[in-house]
């Protein structure tokens, strides 16, 4: 038995999962702690093994007994995959449970939920914004957001889990991330290095000859680089190391990922500019979806709604952590022709 600390994380093939993954293997205590991961294929598993990281074939949706019982070996859980599979959180927390009960110890989750949690009940449609703005460190605002909004579900199991005692639970919020992720993952062709919201929206924009936007684009979300918001993970779990009473968990455990905010609008203006300047349409300004474009394109109009919604966030929490993100507003609009061009390279390749 070696005397390293246990760490289990699942998503490591993903965008956020991949980059936390990456730090860690970067982090100046690497040589005290050991890494597992669950991946789905066994040629991945043995790339991950070349890089000294404990390999598990299997899938965290399909191999509920197997997540668990990797849990229950691990004092650290780093949960990068899905922010809405409660069955998985559940598997999660039993293995966790369990942990507890055979040794005692008080395992740490961390945990990845999202702003999007701040979207429930507007029907904004892109056609207007608001003025509430969520404060990570006001825990009586954050206590006020709704069961039924995105993602709370799953954080509302943990809370209680972290309540019951046999874990102390963190919850990193990332806002849209952008940013083609350089890790060293990445490198190896283990990550995805794309991010979800605005590359959507540029593989619809491509696909329908000019950029789209929700109604008018008339909403605010928080931004953060893949770069910084990886950091804060890190950040967040040396500072549960060096003072584990010190760093507030539970229902006090929410950490924002944010560093501005854009407008909706914005962001489809920097895709139609982009695409004008690449040849790529001949309409400089984003034109509204329909619905059934947003069914198309976003899997329900629902889902497609949520790129024309307000979602404002403070990480006030996550910088007294010593949290210092980097990359702005303006670095994320700058970033869109470089993802529009490397999403076409993606296309052709595939
Ligand atoms: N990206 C953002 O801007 C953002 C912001 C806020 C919150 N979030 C939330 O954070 C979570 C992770 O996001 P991400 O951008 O890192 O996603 P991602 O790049 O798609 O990564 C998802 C991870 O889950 C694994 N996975 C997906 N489907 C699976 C399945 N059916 N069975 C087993 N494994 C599966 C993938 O493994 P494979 O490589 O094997 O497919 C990958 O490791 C999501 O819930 C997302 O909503 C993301």
């Amino acid at each position: 038995m070696s005397g390293k600390t246990k760490i289990f994380l699942i998503g490591a093939t993903g965008y956020i999962g991949g980059a936390v993954l990456s730090k860690l293997l970067q982090h100046p205590s690497r040589t005290t702690f050991e890494v597992t991961v669950m991946v789905r294929t066994h040629e991945k598993a043995q790339k991950f093994e070349s890089l000294d990281v404990r390999a598990i074939v299997g899938s965290y949706k399909e191999d509920r007994a197997l997540l668990e019982k990797c849990v229950e070996g691990a004092h650290v859980v780093f949960s990068c995959a899905d922010a809405d599979d409660l069955g998985s959180v559940q598997a999660v927390l039993r293995g966790l449970r369990r942990r507890h009960a055979i040794l005692g110890d008080l395992p740490i989750l961390i945990h990845t939920s999202g702003t999007g949690i701040l979207t429930k009940n507007q029907e904004t449609r892109g056609m207007r914004t608001t003025d509430v703005i969520y404060d990570d460190s006001n825990f009586e605002q954050i206590a006020s957001i709704e069961p039924d909004a995105p993602h709370r579900n799953v954080d509302l199991a943990i809370f209680q889990a972290d309540k019951e005692g046999y874990v102390k639970a963190y919850f990193v919020l990332p806002s849209t991330i952008y940013g083609i992720a350089q890790t060293a993952l990445a490198e190896h062709g283990l990550q995805n290095p794309h991010s979800q919201q605005i590359p959507r929206l540029i593989l619809a924009s491509l696909d329908r000859g000019e950029a789209g936007m929700v109604g008018k684009g008339q909403a605010f979300w928080p931004n953060v680089h893949i770069d910084d918001v990886s950091e804060l993970y890190i950040k967040l779990w040396d500072a549960i190391v060096r003072d584990p009473e010190g760093v507030d968990h539970g229902v006090r455990g929410y950490y924002f990922g944010e560093n501005g905010e854009h407008l909706w609008y914005d962001v489809s203006k920097a895709i139609a500019q982009a695409l004008l300047e690449l040849g790529l349409t001949t309409n400089p300004e984003p034109t509204p979806f329909t619905d059934l474009e947003l069914e198309k394109y976003f899997g329900s109009v629902a889902m497609g709604e949520l790129n024309g919604a307000n979602s404002r966030a403070r990480g006030t929490h996550s910088r007294a952590l010593g949290w210092e993100p980097r990359y702005t507003t303006q670095d994320m609009l700058a970033s869109i022709k470089p993802e529009i061009l490397a999403l076409i390279e993606q296309q052709k390749q595939n």
